[in-house]
């Protein structure tokens, strides 16, 4: 293990597997710097009544921390509401968080200037749930995507079209068909496809995915999910990437970050998370997935997570997860969990915020979780 690998607070991944690769991913890709660090950001809003009189604050991000290092992709999955865009926003600096830094190759992202951001902003590209949303409607398809190129480079006109034939060959569609096509001509599928040609134009280091396969159908979300995984390949791409759900990250993720109501409940290496989660959140969201019993063959009955996430407007004392947890003791109202390493033997860290973590294959208790005025009462 190198010194980085000791670091607890470094979010490194790679399958046991990719592990042994190498130039890919895990212990290798220890040795290299982070691409991506953030730091205990938070992000709030203030609600506003008649007259934009401040009713309330939002507590949207609250102390979020993670590495990502190049090539590599965290999948962060949370409900609605969890906090999850606000995260990537804060990431890609669009909206200046209250506290907390982002670097980006070394470099404090947060208070630089235009100039320096435009540039660091390149490396780093976003791919939008709406794909018809980013892309101008009035363009033709050669010009979405050609676009990014005008203000980065010196490309001539000709390697400009060159440029976006290829990308549009890498996406998966025939650049004699599509280059003239405008976005109301396209399919979801194709659009989103075009969407990701245009973020990787400019050879970026991160994508940032967020919810970016969710309004396309199955077969097409295998399809964009296998090209992202190409395009790692190809060109070391790192990936964010967001869902609200664990199944959808499965395949694509090296680490996976839960979050809850504006927090990391559990964030590890996608095996453990998948296999031996620690956080009774996670274990939670994985119980509520509909799975086949490969034993027996048949569907074993997702178990739903009860009640509704309590509101970031006012949320609760101690752990925000205790309203909802059937494993809440008095601790859990009166003192917030911080993320700690558990420990658990893996050669990645694996974080978890819970004063009573899970043992690896344990299953939550069959009873309802403690009612919200009985856990304050301490
Ligand atoms: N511009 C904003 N003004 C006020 N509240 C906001 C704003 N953006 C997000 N929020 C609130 O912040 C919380 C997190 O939202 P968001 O990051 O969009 O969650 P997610 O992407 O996980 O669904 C939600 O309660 C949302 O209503
Ligand atoms: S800290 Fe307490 S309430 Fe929160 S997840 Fe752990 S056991 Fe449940
Ligand atoms: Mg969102």
């Amino acid at each position: 293990m190198t010194g980085k690998a000791a670091n607890p607070d470094a979010v490194n991944s790679g399958s046991a597997e990719d592990a042994k690769e190498p130039d890919t991913h895990g212990e290798m890709a220890r040795e290299r710097e982070p691409l991506l660090v953030v730091k205990d950001l938070v992000q709030e809003y203030s609600t506003r009544g008649p007259g934009g009189v401040k009713t309330g604050t939002v507590h949207a991000l609250s102390g979020v921390s993670f590495e990502l290092y190049p090539g590599e992709t965290l999948g962060i999955v949370g409900e609605t509401g969890s906090g999850k865009s606000t995260l990537a926003r804060a990431v890609i600096q669009v909206e200046e968080p209250v506290s907390g830094t982002v670097e980006f190759r070394g470099k404090q992202m947060n208070g630089m200037s235009r100039k320096d951001l435009r540039a660091v902003r390149a490396e780093m590209q976003m791919v939008y749930q709406d794909p018809f949303g980013s892309l101008n409607p009035r363009w033709k398809v050669s010009d979405v995507i050609s676009e990014p190129m005008l203000g980065h480079t010196d490309m001539s006109k000709q390697q400009r079209q060159e440029r976006v034939e290829k990308l549009l060959e890498i996406v998966g569609l025939d650049p004699s068909i599509y280059c003239n096509r405008r976005p109301i001509e396209l399919s979801g599928g194709q659009a989103q496809r075009v969407a990701i040609a245009r973020a990787v134009a400019l050879e970026p280091a991160l994508i940032i995915c967020d919810e970016a396969i969710s309004s396309l159908d199955v077969l097409i979300q295998a399809q964009v999910l296998n090209l992202f995984e190409e395009l790692r390949q190809e060109i070391g791409l790192a990936y964010l990437f967001i869902a609200h759900d664990l199944a959808t990250v499965k395949q694509i993720s090296d680490s996976v970050a839960v979050m809850h109501l504006g927090q990391l409940a559990e964030i590890g290496p996608a095996e453990a998370i998948y296999d031996a989660p620690r956080h009774p959140y996670t274990r939670a969201l994985l119980d509520s997935i509909p799975i086949l019993d490969v034993e027996t063959g048949e569907a074993k009955r997702p178990v739903p997570l009860k009640g509704d996430p309590p509101s970031p407007l006012d949320p609760p004392s101690g752990c925000r997860f205790r309203t909802r947890c059937p494993l809440a003791e008095d601790i859990c109202a009166e003192v917030e969990p911080i993320p700690t390493e558990v420990g658990d033997g893996s050669s990645r860290p694996h974080k978890v915020a819970c004063h009573f973590p899970l043992e690896p294959g344990q299953m939550l208790p069959n009873r309802p979780a403690r009612p919200a005025a009985a856990a304050a009462t301490v």
